[in-house]
């Protein structure tokens, strides 16, 4: 099977095609993204009007280049899988409308994805199957949240951020601190000339004792605003005490370093809390936010000493692409689950 896979769900345009069988490895074929951060890093964030018209202008020349990349023509291509939502409504409706024109153009099946489930899957795609049962963090611009997977293809979600997804909080600390989007990868290098004990956050432990702690019922719920708050606090007090608007730059590699230091614990925390309390013989991390240097380290170290195996996919496949749509499409295909020819996007589809 050859699936194409359509992804369009925030400021990145992106076409794949991915190859499986029932049983074999799914093998990569072409993974084009073409990337808006130059239009929106102007606005300091993604304008969604923006986005919407830059899919619209480069969704044709980014599947072209993706069947070419492939060396295939559309007669090669067995089934296509489009992002359905989680995302801005105006930039799925390009992916999904584009996609179900050109299903029904080539009398081909069409699979709806949730993107959060493309997150997923990205760990099978990277690693193949994996050991089950397994609980997976997927932590990106909009979301954080961890599941539990016993069978491949369903996915109980266990626990999500009650606030901030812990990319939106990488995101507004950067901006912030006036370091420019998306603040991620900006963060994350700074951090690493920084102390990472420097600051101590007050934050959500002092209001709240239990706010990041498992709950009984093992539900593990993540909260990023309290850290946020302090940061803000902790940045106008430096302000304010300076007299300037822009901080030194030692100071901000060492509140960067001590920030995702928060970060990277709560998350790696709460994850391996998870997978002991419901059994899971192996941890999968995935999204935007698995990019993250830190967190991919300290995950891997973590999975040393506690012996349970970590899967995180490559850089490219960690931030949005379609190749993880396109075998999540795969997935839902093997479960004969296909998409009704009225399909429509779906801003907050949940998962
Ligand atoms: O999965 P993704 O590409 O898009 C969404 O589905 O949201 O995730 C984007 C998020 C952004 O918030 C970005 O700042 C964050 O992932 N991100 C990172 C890093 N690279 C991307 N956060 C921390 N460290 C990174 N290296
Ligand atoms: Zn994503």
């Amino acid at each position: 099977m050859l699936v194409l896979g359509i992804e369009t769900s925030c400021d990145e345009t992106a076409a794949a095609l991915v190859e499986g069988g029932a049983s074999d490895r799914w093998q990569i074929r072409s993974n084009v993204v073409a990337s808006q951060v130059e239009i929106h890093r102007e606005w300091g964030g993604v304008v969604p009007e923006l986005a919407s018209r830059q899919h619209v202008r480069d969704i044709c020349g980014v599947v072209e280049r993706a069947l070419a990349d492939g060396g295939a023509t559309w007669a090669d291509v067995d089934a296509l899988a489009v992002t359905q939502g989680p995302g801005l409504v105006g930039s799925l409706l390009v992916g999904v409308s584009f996609a179900k024109s050109a299903a029904w153009a080539l009398g081909k099946p069409l699979v709806a994805v949730n993107h959060l489930a493309g997150h997923i899957e990205s760990i099978w795609l990277e690693h193949g199957p994996i050991v089950l049962p397994a609980v997976v963090l997927v932590v990106s611009g909009g979301h954080t949240s961890l599941y539990l997977i016993t069978r491949e293809g369903e996915y109980a979600l266990l626990g999500r951020t009650r606030d901030d997804a812990a990319g939106e909080a990488y995101d507004k600390v950067a901006k912030l601190l006036g370091l420019g989007y998306p603040g991620g990868p900006i963060v994350d290098r700074l951090a690493q000339e920084g102390n990472d004990v420097a600051i101590r956050w007050p934050g959500t432990r002092l209001t709240n004792p239990d706010r990041n702690a498992p709950e009984r019922d093992g539900r593990f719920d993540f909260s990023f605003s309290g850290l946020k708050t302090a940061v803000l606090r902790h940045v106008r007090e430096r302000q304010a005490a300076l007299g300037t608007g822009q901080l030194p730059r030692e100071e901000i590699v060492d509140l960067a370093a001590s920030f995702q230091r928060r970060v990277v614990e709560t998350l790696i925390d709460r994850t391996f809390s998870a997978a002991r309390w419901h059994g899971a013989k192996s941890i999968g991390i995935a999204g935007g936010v698995s990019a993250n240097s830190r967190l991919r380290h300290d995950a891997m170290a973590k999975s040393e000493r506690s012996e349970i195996p970590v899967y995180i996919p490559r850089l490219a496949l960690s931030t949005d692409n379609a190749a993880m749509i396109a075998a999540a499409g795969l997935r839902q295909l093997a479960l004969g689950r296909v998409a009704p020819p009225d399909l429509n996007a779906a801003a907050s589809l949940p998962l």
